[in-house]
């Protein structure tokens, strides 16, 4: 199975979330038996994309959610408060939220098991910084990030999620990593759940500018299993021409 997940980030006021979901359900960016199709709206627009998209395939997501389920967290949005809504999927640890809501592995983890406990699939973000790369860091970190969020959310729970890979230096940016480099370190994300007790096949999701043009060849990496889309997510013909890259990859 692959996946194509679109994440709307901070875009769309109701009326425009409507219209993108019914485009890209008129264009068949939907799931089917081989890929499930995600879309992961801004919470004020969650409500009007699950009333079409419910009678559609395509699954809806939240971008983050609390690790509590209730309690006084002025502002905060529980799991199971988007279960409520008929969300099935949540993002945790997205690089803006690490970046600009200080998000540490530790929280990311507890986010993931609180999203899996209500019921949520967690899609959780790993990825390392250009400097980082440059200075040749990136298995470290990305090692780092893994055990901090599986030391936290415990192995089960991260064996029942996704994994997205997201080169910070390639979100928004129009420079995404080549399949090459995408796949050297889907290589080691695999290779390290499977020593660290995650005994399941978890879906890894690429993602940082993946566009119409360059979805197909990162598909076709053995270790790529789908991708988490910004930018081309807000383009109902792109996105669909994503997912369609997605069938008969061969993963
Ligand atoms: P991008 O964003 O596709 O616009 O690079 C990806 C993401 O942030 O998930």
């Amino acid at each position: 199975m692959n996946y194509v997940v679109g994440n709307w980030k901070m875009n769309l006021l109701r009326s425009a979330a409507i219209d993108l979901v019914e485009k890209l359900n008129a264009l068949g960016a939907a799931s089917d038996g081989e890929v499930t199709v995600v879309v992961c709206p801004p919470y004020t627009a969650i409500d009007a994309v699950i009333s079409v998209a419910n009678s559609t395939h395509i699954k809806v997501g939240s971008q983050n959610c609390h690790h509590q389920s209730s309690g006084a967290f002025t502002g905060e949005v529980s799991a199971e408060m988007l279960v409520d809504l008929g969300c099935s999927y949540v993002i945790v640890g997205h690089s803006e939220r690490r970046r600009d809501m200080h998000e540490t592995d530790a929280l990311i983890g507890v986010k993931a098991a609180a999203a899996s406990r209500a019921g949520l699939r967690p899609i959780i973000c790993v990825g390392e910084q250009l400097e980082e790369r440059t200075a040749g860091r990136t298995q470290d970190i990305i090692t780092e990030q893994l055990d901090g969020i599986i030391a936290s959310a415990t192995p089960e729970v991260v064996a029942s999620s996704l994994i997205a890979y997201e080169p910070v230096w390639a979100i928004g940016t129009g420079l995404a990593a080549s399949p090459e480099q995408a796949q050297e370190v889907h290589a080691w994300i695999r290779q390290h759940l499977a020593t660290s007790g995650v005994q399941t096949h978890v879906p890894l999701l690429y993602g940082g500018s993946v566009t119409a043009n360059n979805a197909a060849e990162l598909f076709s990496c053995k270790d790529i299993d789908g991708a988490l889309v910004g930018g081309a997510s807000l383009k109902p013909q792109e996105f669909s021409t994503i997912v369609k890259a997605a069938h008969g990859s061969g993963q």
